[in-house]
C-alpha cells in the first residue's frame, strides 16, 4: 500500500472529530492529555520525550480507535544534549556539509529519546540585530541562508525519514518574521512582495526543495495579515507555486494571537481564518478543537479544507514510519548523547565558527614563549552561557569552557582566573578590576572573555544597544593598561559594536555561543591546533544608529563613496557637491562587513577570467581567479562570489552573494578556484512578481568579503 493510499483508506474511517484531534498539538504530558489521545483527540504533543513519550505513543497506538500515532516535537535548534554552536555561529562557518553532520547528530540523539519532530532549522533572514533571534538564524544574506538551512534540512531528515534516527524538520518562522519593525520581537512586518520573494522567502524555498517535512507559521503580521492568517503566503505561494506536500504548523498559539493582532473578531474567526489561509496544525492554543466542528457542520468551511489538513498529518506519520511496528527502536540514549563522534564534530563545528576579526603583528597563535595566561571574564568558565539560547536539553555543566581547556592546554598553575567583573552585566568594581589587571600584568597573555550571557539573545530577548554590556569596556581599559598582550574572545547572539573593543585587543574572536565544546575549540584556536576560517553571517555595525545595516543594500540616487569617512568640520559650507545618503556623525561603511575574518595566513586573489565577456539568457558563464596562500601557514579561505545587475525593472542590490567556496591551501600553493553563474541565477521578481534575468550590464567579484575591495573584478553582459 502506497503512503497516498494508506491515507486516504485512514481519511475514509475518521470521523470529522478525530480528524480535527489530529489538527491539535498540545505541550507537555498533562493528565487530562492521556484521555484525549485516547479518543484520538489530539494529533501532537510537544514537549515530552523519554519513558513519557514511549507511554503516550503507546496510547496513541494502542488505546485509540484508528491507532494513528503521535508526532512528538521538540526545540531542537542546534543540538539536542551535545550543544552545538548558535545557528548564528555555524552560518559563520560557510560549511554546509559541517552542518549537515550536527543536525544528523542532533537528530540521533533527539530520536534516542522519542522525539521524531523538531522546530528547527530557522531560515529567517535578519538583518537587525537587536533582533533577539538573529542568534537562531543564518544571517542577513538569502544564498547563505538557503545553503544553510537546506543542509539542516538533510541532517535532520537524512535519506529517508522512515529511518529511526530521522527527525522531522520544520522550517520557520514562515514569513518575514525577522523583519519585525524597531528589531522588536513579534512586531509588525512591512515587506513588499518583491523583497519578500527575493530576499525572505527562498531560504524558505530552499528546504522546501531539501524536501522538508513541515512549516511553521509565524507570530508576526506581514502588511496587515498576520502570517497564520496569511492566504497570499501560506495557500498561494508555499501549497501553490511550490508545490509543498507537508504539513504548516502555528507557531505557539499564534492562531488565538490573531485576536489581539485585532485581525479577528472571536475564536472561531481565528479558527477559519487560519484554515483557510493553509494552516493544517494548530499550536496549543484551541481554537481549531472548539470551532472547526460547528464551523464545518454549518458548512461555513468546507470538510475539504479539513481533509487537506488532516491528509498533510497523517501523510507526514506515514513518512516517519510511525504506523510501522517494524520501526526499529531508534538508538539507546545512553550510546549516543554527548558520545565522542558527536562531541568532536561540536567542537569542529565551534573551531570553524569562531570569526578572527583582529590579530595584530601575528600575536595568534600563540608562541612558545607565552607559557602564562591569565582568563579574565565570567563568561570564560560559564558552561550555561556557552550554550547559548534554545539550548532546551543542554546541560551547562556537560560544557567544557574555555579556562577549563586553557588549563588543559598550558597546566592549570600556568592559567590563573579572575571574574574581572561580578557579572557579564555588572558596573565595574575597582577591587575586581585591579585584581584582574594584576593578574594580566604578571601573566605572558591576557585572555579576556566578554559579551552576551545566553539569556541576552534568543525569542523576546532584544537589545536596543549593541555595545558589550556593563562596564566590560571598564574592564577591558584595567586590563590592556596592564601592558601585556590581550586576546578578547567575545560570546554573543548577535553582532555587536566591537569597534572600540578591537581598538584596544591585540587580538578579537567573535565566538557567539559556541555550545559545549566550545572551550577546546578555543584552546585549538589560540595554539594553532586548529586555524580560523569563519566569515561573518551578518554585518558588525559601528553604531546602532546604522541599523539595518546590511551588503546588499541598493545603490539609491545619491550614494556615498564606499569608504566616504563622516565629519562635517566646522564652518563647512553647505555645498549640493556632499549631499549623499549617509550620517555626518558616522561612517556609512560597518564595522566589520558580511564575508569578513581573518585566518593565520593571507590570501591574494589574482588572475580573473570569465569564459566569456557576454553570455545569451538560458546560459552559463564559467569564472574562475587564482587564490594565492601567500602566508607561512595553512589556511582555509572562503573565496565568495559576488555579482550586480546595474539596471533592472526595480532597483537592484549593489551586490548579491551567489556562491562561495572553502579552499585548504598550504603555504605558497595557488589553486584556481571556478564558478559557474546560470543567467537565471541572476532573476529577480519584477513589477509583475515574475521571476526574470533582465539583459543587460552585470559585474562580479570574486572576493574574501562583501566590500569586494579586490582586482578581481570584471563586467560582464546578458544578451536576449
Ligand atoms: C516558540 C517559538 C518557536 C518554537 C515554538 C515551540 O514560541 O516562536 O520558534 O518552535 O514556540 O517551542
Amino acid at each position: 500500500m502506497t503512503i497516498e493510499s494508506h491515507v486516504e483508506a485512514l481519511l475514509k474511517k475518521m470521523t470529522l472529530a478525530e480528524k480535527i484531534g489530529q489538527m491539535w498539538q498540545v505541550n507537555g504530558a498533562a493528565p487530562e492529555h492521556k484521555e484525549l489521545v485516547r479518543k484520538g483527540a489530539i494529533g501532537s504533543i510537544l514537549n515530552i520525550q523519554g519513558a513519557e513519550a514511549a507511554e503516550f505513543q503507546r496510547l496513541a497506538r494502542e488505546e485509540s480507535r484508528l491507532g494513528i500515532p503521535l508526532l512528538l516535537g521538540r526545540d531542537v535548534i542546534h543540538g539536542f544534549r551535545t550543544i552545538l554552536p548558535i545557528p548564528l555561529g555555524q552560518a559563520a562557518s560557510f560549511h554546509p556539509e559541517l552542518v549537515r553532520q550536527g543536525a544528523h547528530n542532533a537528530a540521533r540523539e533527539a530520536t534516542s529519546c522519542g522525539i521524531n519532530w523538531t522546530f528547527a532549522p530557522m531560515v529567517d533572514i535578519a538583518r537587525d540585530p537587536r533582533w533577539g533571534r538573529i542568534a537562531e538564524s543564518c544571517g542577513e544574506d538569502p544564498f547563505l541562508a538557503a545553503c544553510m538551512g537546506a543542509a539542516m534540512v538533510e541532517g535532520f531528515q537524512g535519506e529517508d525519514l522512515a529511518r529511526p534516527e530521522s527527525l522531522a524538520a520544520c522550517a520557520k518562522h514562515y514569513v518575514a518574521y525577522g523583519a519585525a519593525e524597531g528589531g522588536r520581537d513579534y512586531n509588525t512586518t512591512l515587506v513588499p512582495e518583491g523583497t519578500l520573494r527575493d530576499v525572505y522567502m527562498p531560504p524558505f524555498q530552499a528546504c522546501v526543495k531539501a524536501g522538508v517535512a513541515s512549516i511553521m507559521s509565524a507570530f508576526n503580521d506581514l502588511n496587515g495579515v498576520p502570517a497564520s492568517g496569511h492566504e497570499f503566503a501560506l495557500r498561494q505561494v508555499l501549497k501553490g507555486e511550490w508545490a509543498f506536500d507537508g504539513l504548516v504548523v502555528s507557531d505557539w498559539a499564534a492562531i488565538q494571537e490573531m485576536l489581539v493582532h485585532g485581525f479577528c473578531a472571536d475564536s472561531r474567526d481565528a479558527a477559519a481564518a487560519a484554515l483557510k489561509a493553509g494552516v493544517d496544525m494548530e499550536m496549543v492554543s484551541t481554537c481549531y478543537v472548539e470551532h472547526l466542528k460547528k464551523l464545518v457542520q454549518d458548512r461555513k468551511l468546507p470538510m475539504a479544507l479539513v481533509d487537506d489538513a488532516v491528509r498533510r498529518i497523517l501523510r507526514l506519520k506515514l513518512r516517519l514510519g510511525l504506523f510501522d511496528a517494524k520501526h526499529a527502536p531508534p538508538a539507546a540514549p545512553e550510546s549516543v548523547l554527548l558520545c565522542e563522534k558527536h562531541l568532536a564534530t561540536a567542537k569542529e563545528l565551534a573551531v570553524q565558527s569562531c570569526v578572527l576579526l583582529k590579530n595584530d603583528d601575528g600575536l595568534l597563535p600563540l608562541r612558545k614563549t607565552i607559557q602564562k595566561i591569565a582568563v579574565i571574564g565570567t563568561l570564560a568558565d560559564s558552561g550555561a552561557d556557552q550554550m547559548g539560547c534554545w539550548a532546551m536539553d543542554g546541560v551547562g555543566k556537560d560544557s567544557r569552557t574555555i579556562l577549563a581547556a586553557l588549563r588543559e592546554t598550558f597546566g592549570a598553575a600556568a592559567v590563573t582566573f579572575s571574574p574581572g567583573l561580578a557579572t557579564p552585566r555588572a558596573a565595574a568594581d575597582p577591587n575586581l578590576l585591579r585584581q584582574a589587571a594584576r593578574a594580566a600584568h604578571h601573566a605572558d597573555l591576557a585572555v579576556l572573555v566578554l559579551g552576551e550571557e545566553a539569556v541576552l539573545s534568543g525569542e523576546a530577548h532584544c537589545r536596543a544597544f549593541l555595545d558589550l554590556p556593563g562596564d566590560q569596556m571598564k574592564l577591558v581599559e584595567a586590563v590592556v593598561a596592564a601592558g601585556k598582550p590581550v586576546v578578547a574572545i567575545v560570546f554573543t547572539g548577535r553582532p555587536l559594536i566591537l569597534g572600540p573593543l578591537a581598538e584596544k585587543v591585540n587580538a578579537l574572536y567573535v565566538a557567539w555561543h559556541p555550545g559545549t565544546m566550545g572551550g577546546p575549540a578555543l584552546a585549538d584556536l589560540l595554539t594553532a591546533r586548529a586555524a580560523p576560517s569563519a566569515r561573518l553571517p551578518a554585518s558588525f555595525p559601528r553604531t546602532v544608529g546604522q541599523v539595518p545595516t546590511y551588503y546588499a543594500r541598493k545603490n539609491t540616487g545619491r550614494p556615498a563613496a564606499e569608504n566616504a569617512r563622516a565629519g562635517v568640520p566646522l564652518g563647512t559650507p553647505l555645498d549640493p557637491k556632499d549631499f549623499v545618503t549617509g550620517y555626518v556623525d558616522a561612517d556609512s561603511a560597518p564595522e566589520f562587513p558580511f564575508g569578513y575574518g581573518l585566518t593565520y595566513t593571507t590570501f591574494v586573489y589574482s588572475k580573473l577570467e570569465l569564459s566569456a565577456p557576454k553570455i545569451r539568457l538560458g546560459k552559463t558563464l564559467t569564472v574562475t581567479a587564482v587564490i594565492s596562500n601567500t602566508g607561512r601557514r595553512t589556511g582555509t579561505e572562503v573565496v565568495q562570489l559576488y555579482v550586480r545587475d546595474f539596471v533592472g525593472s526595480t532597483t537592484r542590490p549593489v551586490r548579491e552573494l551567489k556562491a562561495f567556496r572553502r579552499v585548504s591551501m598550504e603555504p605558497g600553493e595557488h589553486r584556481t578556484v571556478t564558478f559557474t553563474l546560470h543567467t537565471d541565477d541572476l532573476g529577480f521578481h519584477n513589477r509583475e512578481m515574475k521571476r526574470v534575468t533582465e539583459p543587460g550590464r552585470f559585474q562580479l567579484w570574486v572576493a574574501p568579503d562583501a566590500t569586494c575591495r579586490v582586482k578581481t573584478t570584471a563586467e560582464f553582459e546578458v544578451t536576449k
